[in-house]
């Protein structure tokens, strides 16, 4: 059985404020494959790694972040409270794909279009894409299939994942019908009767969220998932390749 590669969720963030430069610095640094992040838009029209459509629960401030501009977002403190990390910025996309370049991971861009309608987000995130020639190291994922679909109609070489939760039923054939190319569940899917057979009968790559605990790592690394996603990469690996 091939071991699942790790992707660290909003970057190695068990260890650092989530979603930030340093989060991700040590996701590559504790060997994992892969980070995940999430990409808004500013009022300005940038590309920028935040969770939540608001700065409320990240930073020293509160609001929408498609409310603020870069020069204004910039401002802020994204520390989360960690004194450590004290005047950390919230880092733009251009940014993330800059400090990963050297070192060979791989980026999970979950856009984050389900509850404000960025305009021409997709386009600008494809753009970047291939402007920094991260083609091949880019898999797209969306909480918003229409923003997935967006995607491949932008360019139909991208890999795309469909993010879900709860229970809809057969995904598979639903992953099949949006011509996307692998399924974001959360972990309880897994549970689902004749799931993970389906997807492995259909080359359908599972990549599953969010895994921390030791015991469900164990358990998910013999199902044959394509990556984990994980805020603790540097447990993944130990219990994953036994280093
Ligand atoms: O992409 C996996 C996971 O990040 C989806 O949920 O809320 O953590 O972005 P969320
Ligand atoms: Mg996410």
């Amino acid at each position: 059985m091939e071991k699942p590669l790790i992707w660290a969720h909003r970057g190695a963030s068990g260890h650092a404020p989530e979603n930030t430069l340093p989060a991700f610095d040590l996701a590559a640094k504790m060997g994992a494959d892969g980070v995940e992040l999430d990409v808004q838009l500013t009022a300005d029209g940038e590309l920028v790694v935040c969770h939540d459509e608001k700065v409320d629960r990240t930073s020293n401030a509160k609001g929408w972040i498609k409310d603020y501009t870069l020069e204004e977002l910039r401002k802020l403190d994204f520390s989360y409270g960690n004194q450590a990390y004290e005047g950390l910025q919230i880092p733009t996309m251009e940014e993330v794909f800059d400090l990963l370049q050297p070192t060979g991971l791989s980026i999970n861009i979950e856009m984050k279009t389900g509850i404000v309608m960025y305009p021409q987000l997709e386009e600008k995130i494809v753009a970047l894409t291939h402007e920094k020639g991260w083609q091949d190291r880019v898999i797209y994922s969306s909480f918003n299939h229409y923003s997935v679909q967006k995607i491949k109609e932008l360019d139909p070489e991208a890999k795309t994942g469909l993010l879900y939760a709860d229970g809809p039923v057969d995904m598979p054939a639903y992953c099949k019908k949006l011509g996307a190319d692998a399924l974001h569940p959360a972990w309880y899917n897994l549970q689902f009767p004749g799931f993970v057979d389906a997807c492995h009968e259909q080359h359908i790559d599972l990549n599953v969220w969010t895994i921390n605990d030791a015991e469900s790592m164990k358990q998910f690394v013999e199902l044959g998932l394509h990556a984990v996603i994980t805020n603790y990469p540097q447990k993944a690996r130990k219990i994953i390749y036994g280093v």
